[in-house]
């Protein structure tokens, strides 16, 4: 199938930046859907912000800006997507959600259409069992910035088709990224190995270790990482990180991934990171 208009559901950070790459380098038509006109609104002025960057350094025209951002459909209605030749959805990081969202794509999407989830460790086999296109399903895993971050990390279910596959990887590529496969397995890679580094940094600011600022140093310093831990946890979204050691822990049922405590208070203190003004750092709005 030809890939003209591309699908995204969400237009939160992963979601706007996503539809960014769809329509610049992607050169695809977007359609970008969230359940209210103001999420939209938003993503679409953050997409305008980031397109602002390009034409300041010169590597966009003021003209190509507004063609791009012509080519970007708001959308609050999922029946949209009837559209779309492929759809990545990246709503908030949870099951029951996402698993409602790809039942009813799985109604509304014309047959052969990709349905492909930015999930940060949802299965994507429970994900896929879904729907009754297990074969077109697959993850397709961008990183934060997403304009920024070469990586794609595409994950296969266990009925991801090979077709489904190459298609997933071209796209990737058309975006401007780099794909990089992996299977199936709770946090896949990336958030294997990522997730309990800052989980650990976590449980070091609550033990006394240091401060937030000499634990970032330290590893920022120390270990040249362009970002410290809890830096990076807060542009992440702490509920994001929550969210993903409690799968990791019920997935793997191994005490290593234990959520730090202090991670679930800030959470439910709605201390969730730079998008609510406040995580382990405070930011002016
Ligand atoms: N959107 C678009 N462009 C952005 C941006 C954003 N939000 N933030 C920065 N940039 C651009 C800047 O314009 C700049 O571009 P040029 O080089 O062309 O001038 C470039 O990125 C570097 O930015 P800065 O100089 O402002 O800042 P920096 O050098 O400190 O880089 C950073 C910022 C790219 C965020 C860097 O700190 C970094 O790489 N941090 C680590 C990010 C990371 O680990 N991401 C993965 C998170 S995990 C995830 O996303 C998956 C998950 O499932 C949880």
């Amino acid at each position: 199938m030809t890939i003209k208009t591309f699908g995204i559901i969400g237009a939160g950070q992963m979601g706007n930046g996503i539809a960014q790459v769809a329509a610049h380098p992607g050169g695809l038509n977007v359609i970008m859907n969230d359940i209210a006109e103001q999420f939209v609104d938003k993503g679409i002025d953050t997409i305008s912000r980031n397109l602002d960057r390009l034409v300041a350094k010169d590597k966009l025209k003021a003209e190509q800006k507004k063609e791009i951002l012509s080519r970007i459909k708001p959308s609050t209605k999922l029946e949209d997507m009837k559209d779309a030749d492929f759809v990545v959805e990246a709503a908030v990081e949870r099951e029951d959600l996402k698993l409602n969202i790809f039942r009813k794509l799985d109604e509304i999407c014309k047959p052969g259409v990709i349905l492909a989830t930015n999930t940060s460790s949802i299965p994507i086999t429970k994900i896929a069992g879904a729907t009754r296109r297990a074969q077109l399903v697959i993850g397709m895993h961008f990183m934060n910035p997403v304009p920024v971050m070469k990586l794609v990390e595409i994950i296969r279910g266990l009925a991801t088709s090979q077709e489904t596959y190459n298609l997933t990887e071209a796209l990737s590529k058309q975006f401007g990224k780099v794909p990089v496969e992996c299977n199936d397995f709770p946090g896949f890679v990336s958030n294997r190995i990522l997730m309990p580094m800052i989980n650990e940094a976590v449980y070091a600011l609550f033990e006394g270790v240091g401060t937030p600022k000499a634990i970032d140093d330290i590893m920022m310093l120390g270990m040249n990482h362009p970002m410290g831990p809890l830096a990076l946890a807060d542009l992440i979204g702490l509920d994001t990180c929550y969210a993903i050691m409690d799968v990791l822990h019920k997935g793997f049922g191994d005490s290593k991934y234990r959520p730090c405590p202090l991670l679930k208070k800030y959470v439910d203190a709605g201390f969730l990171g730079r998008k609510t003004g406040r995580g382990f750092y405070e930011y002016g709005k």
